[in-house]
């Protein structure tokens, strides 16, 4: 931030301040179970990616998972208003919105615990994307000189 390559914007996820094909890669963590028009916000967010680009989405929560908090959020989902999807309907909601090439992975843990040490496979995930992308970026800077 200080040497001025990282910009902060404020907004919503439902208009985005950001024109067409932007960007190559999006992040949403632990989030889109607030999104108030998950559909219509995943189009949103397709819209700002650019053509091939990639959209990386975690959450802890969501219908079926094994873990202590997804079971307390589904179970007050009503007075919470998340909206809690399957894996299933996570394809279908990306899908729907434009995306293709989707990668879901599911964790399923033996024990029901919250914290872990060792880095998980979609942390893994984001650490290669990260990488391919330092090198596109290095390769770009490369060619304009
Ligand atoms: C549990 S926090 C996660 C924050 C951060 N991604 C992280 O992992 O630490 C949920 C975030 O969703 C954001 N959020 C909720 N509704 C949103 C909306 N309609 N548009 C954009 N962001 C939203 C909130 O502002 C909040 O920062």
């Amino acid at each position: 931030m200080a040497l001025g390559r990282v910009e902060i914007r404020y907004g919503s996820v439902s208009h985005l301040p950001f024109s067409d094909g932007m960007f190559n890669l999006v992040t949403a963590v632990e989030t889109h179970f607030w999104w108030p028009n998950l559909p219509g916000d995943m189009r949103e967010v397709f819209r700002v990616l650019k053509p091939g680009g990639t959209l990386i989405l975690i959450a802890e929560i969501y219908k079926g998972a094994n873990t202590i908090a997804a079971k307390l959020a589904e179970k007050y989902a009503s007075r919470t208003a998340m909206t809690l999807l399957s894996v299933d309907e996570h394809r279908e909601l990306f899908t729907n919105a434009g995306f293709s090439d989707l990668q879901v992975i599911e964790e399923r843990r033996k024990r029901m615990d919250l914290w872990h040490r060792q880095k998980t496979d979609s942390q893994l995930l984001i650490d290669e994307q990260i990488a391919n992308l330092r090198e596109q970026l290095a390769e770009h800077a490369k060619s304009i000189g």
